[in-house]
């Protein structure tokens, strides 16, 4: 059968009759394209997303407890520079790795661009998110005496833009031969009646597939086995948004080592219990993150017996892995979760169509949801003030107002 023939029997078999209009009208370049397109989707998957997205949620009979934590803040000295030095080893050995997750859209915040392409207006001359993470990577370089390997992993549509925003900023001084910069997957987006949404250029609309996407876009390009290559036993991996995010932090490192766990995390103290964080918390057993959206009332507003939120450590994007954990992570399907939003699209008659409310689903999966699969996980609550300072929103909380004064008076405290 030819490619032409097999992309028709796909779009017959799923119901995709607006595509087998379109094909009749598109020059034979276009058609090539999207053909070869049809060819490669992944029906099966798409469809049961789609088909899931009509179930009401499953609430099965879960047992949830509280998260246990050590605060960093409580260590006496001697416990610390115990952890530090199990950590600091494992640095200077060159055992260590970050990733930087930096495909999201930031739409919120309304910038046109990758996010770490955003400059916050710190000390007068501003100072854009990537280079913040490079300052921070750097002072572990020296203080570690090494160079700790980097990856970036962005999207379909920011790559370009951030491979020549790293080139043309000199990586900010960071070497470059440690740099990595990765794709992450993707997902078509599909409308309520599970019809695909075709793009203006003639192509199936598809967007990132959530920031658990990073685990096996980790394995499928390549740079997992580029770690294990260099021989790599921890993996750190971080958002791209935190002027605060500290990605070498040997308590944390440490922690973990003497835990003897396979994941470990970075929380800090939720500020009130409708904070847009995800909490950690045990659910039968394994360790997970609740995500904000999904969080039911009760237990945002729970309280326990110190008076304090019971589901009250934040997840801020600060996880820490063995390279087997990762390995086994990305060999494992992560569950989707669907967001229903306004996407253009293009119709049959090659009309653009801009919905005046949500016409379709975007199917993420989440890096924590990785979590249960393993028993354990250590958590080290850090301090606010010294940890989270996100770039979200374009005004009000999490916006880069706040993350300027906490990132400013920050590096007042250091300097004292
Ligand atoms: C995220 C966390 C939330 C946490 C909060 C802390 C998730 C799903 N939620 O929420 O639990 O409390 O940060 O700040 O992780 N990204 C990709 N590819 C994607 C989507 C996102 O790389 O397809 C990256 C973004 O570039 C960013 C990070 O993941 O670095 C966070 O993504 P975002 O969707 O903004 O999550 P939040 O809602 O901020």
């Amino acid at each position: 059968m030819d490619k032409i023939q097999q992309a028709k029997e796909q779009l017959k078999r799923y119901h995709q009759n607006h595509m087998l209009h379109l094909l009749e009208q598109l020059e034979e370049e276009e058609k090539q394209k999207l053909v070869e397109q049809i060819n490669q989707i992944d029906w099966d998957q798409i469809m049961e997303l789609y088909e899931n997205t009509k179930r009401e949620i499953e609430i099965k009979e879960n047992k949830i407890e509280a998260i246990a934590y050590l605060d960093k803040e409580k260590l006496t000295k001697a416990q610390k520079e115990e952890l530090n030095c199990l950590g600091e080893k494992i640095i200077s050995n060159g055992e260590y790795a970050v990733v930087t997750m930096a495909g999201g859209q930031g739409t919120r915040l309304g910038h046109t661009g990758p996010k770490g392409t955003f400059k916050l207006d710190v000390y007068g001359k501003g100072k854009y998110l990537f280079e913040i993470l490079v300052d921070n990577l750097k002072e572990a370089n020296k203080k570690y005496n090494t160079i700790i390997p980097w990856y970036i992993m962005t999207s379909r549509e920011n790559y370009q833009e951030t491979v020549e925003f790293l080139e043309k900023n000199n990586y900010f001084g960071y070497p470059k031969e440690q740099v990595t910069i990765f794709k992450q997957s993707e997902l078509p987006l599909i409308d309520t009646q599970g019809k695909l949404l075709i793009s203006k250029e003639y192509r199936i609309k598809e967007a990132s597939d959530g920031n658990g996407g990073t685990y096996s876009s980790l394995r499928e390009s390549g740079a997992l086995a580029d770690m294990k290559e260099k021989g790599i036993k921890w993996v750190f991996i971080g958002g791209v948004d935190n002027v605060l995010l500290k990605m070498a932090d040997v308590t944390l490192l440490g922690m973990a080592i003497q835990k003897q766990v396979q994941i470990a995390s970075k929380s800090v103290v939720k500020a009130n219990p409708h904070e847009k964080v995800g909490v950690f918390c045990k659910m039968n057993g394994h360790p997970k993150v609740i995500e904000y959206a999904e969080l039911p009332e009760k237990m945002a507003e729970e309280i326990d017996k110190n008076g304090e939120l019971k589901y009250g450590e934040s997840h801020i994007m600060c996880n820490l892995y063995t390279i087997d954990a990762i390995e086994k992570i990305s060999k494992e399907p992560l569950m989707y979760h669907s967001a229903f939003k306004k996407n253009t699209y293009i119709d049959e008659k090659k009309r653009e169509i801009i919905p005046e409310k949500e016409n379709s689903y975007k199917f993420e999966s989440f890096i924590f949801d990785a979590f249960e699969f393993f028993d354990d996980i250590a958590i080290l609550r850090g301090k606010r003030e010294d940890d989270f300072a996100p770039v979200k929103n374009k005004e009000g909380v999490d916006s880069p107002k706040t993350a300027k004064e906490l990132y400013e008076k920050y590096w007042k405290r250091q300097t004292k």
